[in-house]
């Protein structure tokens, strides 16, 4: 699979949030690492009408591939993409009040700041909503200790501590590449 492959979220983990979008009747998404926003469209398209997806990515390059699918599906304009760093990003949201106000968040950018993401999408999820983690399993690299580049050690840590953390409720599920849903309490 080539690199390309690899970035994009996983078939079977997208049409697991998408339902789980619907499921929990959710109108306001954050997508954290959007790509070529096959994330963010499957949650667009998972939305009502109303519904609004909050995109996150450092790359306009990237993201600009996505341009014309979000056209196509009628969808663009419930696609709201930041550019920057995600976390300042998020921390504008949090800053600007809107703490609670999100029902479902999909982690999937910069593999050291999960725990970051974590703890901001904590702040911007309401009670009920769930926050999905993808890569949770990094390939296995994260049950083979003599792995210790910066990116394995950061999913080790988040398993870690999330399984701890009384917020949340936690569902592992060795799909795609590991998907972590954290139910939020
Ligand atoms: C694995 S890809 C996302 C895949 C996408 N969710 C999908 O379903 O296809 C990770 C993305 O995170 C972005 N990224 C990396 N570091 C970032 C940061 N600090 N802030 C925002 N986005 C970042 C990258 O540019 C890349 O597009």
């Amino acid at each position: 699979m080539g690199r390309v492959g690899l970035m994009m979220g996983a078939p079977e983990v997208l049409q697991l949030t998408a339902n789980l979008i619907r499921a929990i009747g959710g109108k306001r998404v954050l997508d954290i690492g959007m790509f070529t926003g096959s994330s963010a469209l499957s949650a667009a398209l998972a939305l009502p009408d109303d519904g609004q997806v909050y995109g996150f990515d450092i790359s306009e390059e990237y993201v600009k591939h996505g341009y014309p699918f979000f056209e196509k599906a009628g969808v663009k304009e419930k696609i709201k993409i930041h550019f920057g760093p995600a976390m300042d990003n998020l921390q504008k949201l949090v800053d600007d009040g809107q703490s609670g106000t999100f029902d479902f968040a999909f982690i999937d950018a910069d593999k050291e700041n999960y725990w970051g993401y974590y703890e901001l999408c904590l702040l911007l999820v309401r009670r009920g909503g769930i926050i999905a983690v993808d890569n949770t399993l990094w390939s296995g690299r994260v049950f083979d200790t003599s792995h210790t580049d910066e990116c394995t050690v950061a999913i080790r840590e988040f398993n870690d501590k999330v399984h701890r953390d009384s917020r949340v409720r936690v569902s592992f599920l060795p799909i795609g590449d590991g998907l972590s849903l954290l139910f939020v309490q």
